[in-house]
């Protein structure tokens, strides 16, 4: 079970500190938001930053690529310090090609959907993938509610998995907190984004702590 605070709700004008204060809080990973303004309709930040965060903290990057065409800028994000990079299945780019691409820059490779987006989207890859991203809002935004009505999807990818011999992860994204996440254990969730969970709660620490309990009690 890890706990991937998504850097999307820090503090912009000072994210080196605010990727150091993840790590001291003891998350497991850092959730990077890609938004390019076309797949959705917001923009964050690029790869240039990714780099600059690299040098101080040494968490696995889970760069979550909400972006039209991810294959052309496979290479941008790992020679930026990604370790892990999640696309959308509705994205434009050829999804066998990027996975591979991915992988031979030694990355590891997820797929994510949208909530309209059935878990079966993903079934044609899932010998190829590290994790599957079940978005349990819409992508764009941090700070929405969370769909419970996505929860089956994380069952149905478990099973399908389960079915072929393979381990894969699934990770849920959006409008987790201490309210939601047991719910999201519960159904097997294994990675769990939090961004305002995490960044805007009095104490990080105790509110990863207050994560990881919940989601170990209900798992
Ligand atoms: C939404 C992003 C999420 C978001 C989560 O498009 O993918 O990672 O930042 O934020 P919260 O936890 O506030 O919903
Ligand atoms: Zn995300």
């Amino acid at each position: 079970m890890k706990i991937a605070p998504s850097m999307l709700s820090c503090d912009f004008s000072k994210m080196g500190q605010e990727a150091k204060r993840m790590t001291e809080a003891k998350a497991d990973w850092l959730h990077m938001d890609i938004m390019d303004g076309h797949f959705v309709p917001n923009i964050t930040f690029g790869a240039p930053i990714i780099k600059s965060v690299r040098a101080i903290s040494d968490l696995p990057f889970d760069v979550h690529l909400m972006i039209e065409h991810p294959l052309k800028y496979i290479d941008d994000f790992c020679d930026a310090g990604a370790d892990i990079i999640t696309f959308h299945v509705e994205a434009k780019s050829d999804i066998k090609k990027t996975i591979e691409k991915i992988k031979s820059r030694n990355c590891k490779p997820g797929l994510v959907i949208k909530p309209k987006t059935p878990a079966s989207a993903v079934f044609p890859y899932l010998e190829d993938i590290y994790m599957v991203l079940v978005m349990t809002v819409e992508p764009g935004f941090g700070g929405q509610s969370f769909m419970e009505d996505m929860l089956p999807k994380i069952n149905e990818i478990k099973e399908e998995a389960k079915r072929r011999g393979l381990e894969i992860l699934v990770q849920v994204d959006g409008g987790i907190n201490a309210k939601t996440i047991g719910d999201a254990a519960e159904a097997g969730a294994d990675v769990f984004v939090s961004g305002t969970g995490v960044f805007k709660a009095e104490n990080a620490t105790a509110a990863i702590m207050e994560l990881k309990a919940i989601a170990l009690k209900n798992s």
